[in-house]
């Protein structure tokens, strides 16, 4: 066939189906893939101008009109077909439903809230901020010259045992240090005193560990520590403080200062208050309360006046200086304030536990 007869049997191809291709396209993307197959780059028309190249220069003229005023037709036909389609879309709109403003909305995905650990840490804290102390932070991972060694701890304590603390590999680049897991919150008094003067009132709150499993204890725990150093300090100011913390944290009852022994604190003591379970009577639900094991007390905190030993080893002048020091687990006073009656439900992530708080 010349290219004359073939370009006129495209063109006439084309001119007769565009129409009903648009017409058949219920939407824009399926309008504007009709149009493609026309004018696209790889089009039918697209390629019926390629083919004017082959044309005998005389035809060339008369075709290029043709091809020319198909385009036009093709273009004007879609953009009366895309009009139509946005029309009919907009008339649809306008058809429906209106929307139901009294519809309820859509709930918002339930919110997360802090562990009741955090709840207690952020308690204890706005506690003795309101009483002037300062909040401090110390390694988990610490020297033993930290955790126990300047506290006076002796050299074979059996807190030291391996039974007690996690030991952990010493770092290449120091490979005589004896690392641990801190067992004890007690790091952050020796880390205070050694960086800053007094007066110094801190309350610091994290992390512990010690081989230890069982109804009462996990490897991991929480304590509080808190210290307060200064010249002319008591016992009278570590009664004071403390019972002001236990009444703030726990509504007023009754505080109990029994002596007892750490090694860096003389005279030290433990301090109980008035169980929370059967409010300090020892009698729960007819029986001997189990929380308290009938004394109506609960043991909260382990204190005392820091040790001389301790002041030297941290190069604060003990004859100027005297100060206190308390500590206890985060756990227990937890437990005591929300009335959880298992420690390990703390910490296996039961979001029907956790959602309580
Ligand atoms: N660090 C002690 C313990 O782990 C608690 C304590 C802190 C006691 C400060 C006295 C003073 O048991």
């Amino acid at each position: 066939m010349d290219p004359t007869a073939t370009l006129d049997a495209s063109l006439a191809e084309i001119e007769a189906g565009f129409g009903a291709a648009f017409a058949a396209a219920a939407d824009e993307p399926a309008l504007r893939a009709a149009h493609a197959k026309i004018l696209g780059r790889n089009g039918a028309l697209t390629a019926a101008l390629k083919e004017m190249g082959k044309l005998p220069a005389d035809a060339r003229k008369t075709a290029g009109q043709r091809v020319n005023t198909l385009k036009q037709k093709v273009e004007a036909a879609f953009e009366e077909c895309l009009g139509a389609l946005a029309r009919a879309a907009r008339d649809a709109d306008l058809r429906a439903t209106p929307f139901d403003l009294s519809l309820p909305g859509r709930a918002p995905a339930p919110r997360g809230h802090l562990h009741p650990i955090s709840l207690v840490r952020e308690d204890i804290f706005e506690v003795f901020k309101g009483l002037g102390f300062a909040v401090a932070h110390g390694p988990q991972v610490e020297l033993e010259e930290y955790n126990f060694g300047k506290l006076g701890f002796p050299p074979d304590h059996p807190a030291m045992d391996m039974h007690d603390t996690f030991w952990v590999s010493p770092p290449p680049r120091a490979p005589n240090a004896k690392v641990l897991l801190r067992t004890h919150t007690s790091n952050v008094q020796v880390r205070e005193m050694l960086t800053n003067k007094p007066p110094l009132a801190v309350v610091s709150v994290g992390p512990c560990y010690r081989c230890d499993e069982d109804m009462t204890h996990t490897p991991m725990f929480h304590q509080m520590e808190g210290f307060l150093v200064d010249q002319n300090v008591t016992l009278a100011h570590l009664k004071g403080v403390l019972t002001a913390f236990v009444e703030r944290l726990f509504g007023k009852r009754k505080v109990r200062f029994r002596p007892s022994y750490f090694p860096f604190v003389e005279p030290g003591c433990e301090v109980d208050m008035g169980c929370t379970f059967c409010d300090g009577t020892g009698v729960a639900g007819g029986a001997p309360c189990r929380q308290c094991k009938g004394t109506g007390f609960v043991e909260i905190l382990g204190a005392g006046m820091i040790h001389p030993v301790v002041f030297e080893h941290c190069g604060i002048d003990p004859e100027k200086y005297t100060g206190f020091a308390f500590g206890t687990g985060i756990e227990r006073p937890a437990m005591l304030k929300y009335g959880i009656p298992d420690l390990r439900m703390m910490f296996e992530n039961d979001v029907r536990f956790l959602a309580q708080f």
